[in-house]
């Protein structure tokens, strides 16, 4: 992660232009924010005491994907402030790639519309990215997605997919439990899994879960198929338990059964003898959900901080969506910066909203559109409007 520390940070006056970027507020105290904005991207960064001075990084929630933009943005904080660099690791600046497969959570279904093939076929985890790469070889008329959380491994099949000039095959690089419910209903034929880490000692962290189950359904297409392979008996014996709780017995088992292409964990373990399982499940729901709009405004407020009393400390949660605001920062008198968790149980998103006298909104970009964050969105407004 680029850092920087610096002997003392003078406070500038913002908002204020340096080297390409905006530097719009700078909250009070001793640790805090700074919020910066350029062309394409709006993002904090953080700064804390240390013992050698303070200490100035990207924000982990905000912080934009390319290292360099991070970097340059905390040497024009420097420079902007006139502030002594003590140490710092953002000397080297590499030449960043641009890689044409590669889509964000955000741009993903406009792209699949844009995109004119037969199928869409899902992988999740994809590793190093054999079988995808496969796939995408012997059926070209199928456009191959695969979502991996993995950076190194995206970025090695990124670049096969440039040395071999492979344009079915989309790429990102992101958790697929969050990705799945946004696709498009109906609209998958395929979706595998395969050698999924199957967190015996944490089981939450697994991808299949009913609530996955039930997703995938929406997403595939009638007697569109969800495989899954494992070398693990304790995730083999996990989902079958999943499918037969939820009544879904159009599935196939298969053990030892063989592949036309085999991973590298798949060789390790097949070297080990070890047995390796098949679960497939053939959608048989018809149709998909509706497709929600999501209207993630806010009314007018003019005491946000006692509308959202009742989500700081524990926050709120029911059994489907959770509201936690964690951290205010004062930007100046009736500006504030707000940082929460909302949306998934298991895995929230965490964003900021930025109260700007009345004016609420969500800072840097709108929560993505998950049925849960939704939900967490309008229980915030609900309050807001109580309070009015
Ligand atoms: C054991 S490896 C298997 C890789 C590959 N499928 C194979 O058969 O060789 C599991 C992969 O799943 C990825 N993974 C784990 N959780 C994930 C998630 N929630 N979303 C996407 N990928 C995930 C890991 O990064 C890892 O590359």
């Amino acid at each position: 992660m680029p850092h920087i520390i610096i002997e003392k940070l003078e406070k500038p006056t913002l908002p204020a232009r340096y080297s390409g970027f905006e530097f719009e507020f700078i909250s009070e105290g001793d640790n805090g924010v700074v919020g910066v904005q350029t062309e394409s991207f709006r993002f904090l960064l953080e700064f804390f005491q240390h013992k050698k001075g303070v200490l100035v990084k990207p924000d982990k929630t905000t912080r934009v994907p390319h290292l360099n933009v991070n970097k340059l943005a905390l040497q024009a904080l420097a420079d902007l402030t006139q502030s002594n660099i003590v140490q710092s690791n953002i000397e080297t600046l590499k030449q960043q790639r641009e890689y044409k497969n590669l889509v964000s959570r955000e741009a993903l279904n406009k792209k699949i519309a844009a995109l004119d093939y037969q199928e869409i076929w899902l992988e999740i985890g994809f590793g190093s990215g054999r079988h995808i790469l496969h796939n995408s070889h012997n059926n070209p008329e199928v456009l191959h997605i695969g979502i991996e959380v993995h950076r190194p491994s995206t970025e090695q099949l990124l670049k096969q997919c440039e040395i071999h000039n492979i344009s079915n095959i989309l790429v990102l690089l992101d958790d697929a439990r969050v990705i799945l419910e946004t696709l498009p209903a109906d609209a998958l034929s395929k979706i595998f899994v395969h050698f999924p880490v199957p967190w015996d000692d944490s089981p939450t962290k697994r991808i299949f879960s009913s609530n996955f189950i039930q997703e995938a359904s929406f997403v595939l297409k009638q007697k569109g198929t969800l495989e899954l392979r494992t070398d693990s008996p304790n995730y083999y014996t996990f989902v079958r338990s999943l499918y037969d709780a939820m009544n879904k017995f159009a599935i196939t088992i298969r053990k030892n059964g063989d592949l036309p292409v085999v991973s590298k964990y798949e060789t390790r373990w097949r070297k080990q003898e070890k047995d390796i399982y098949d679960i497939i499940y053939y959608n048989d729901e018809v149709g998909g959900k509706e497709q929600e709009e999501f209207d993630f405004s806010f009314p007018t407020c003019n005491d946000f901080s006692k509308a959202i009393a009742q989500f700081t400390d524990k926050g709120y949660r029911d059994n489907q969506f959770l509201v936690k605001f964690l951290k205010t920062f004062q930007i100046a008198k009736n500006i504030r910066v707000h940082k929460l968790v909302m949306g998934k149980l298991a895995f929230p998103q965490a964003i900021y909203i930025l109260e700007d006298n009345e004016q609420i909104s969500y800072y840097p970009k709108l929560p993505f559109f998950a049925k849960e964050n939704y939900l967490a969105h309008k229980k915030i407004v609900e309050s807001l409007q109580n309070g009015k």
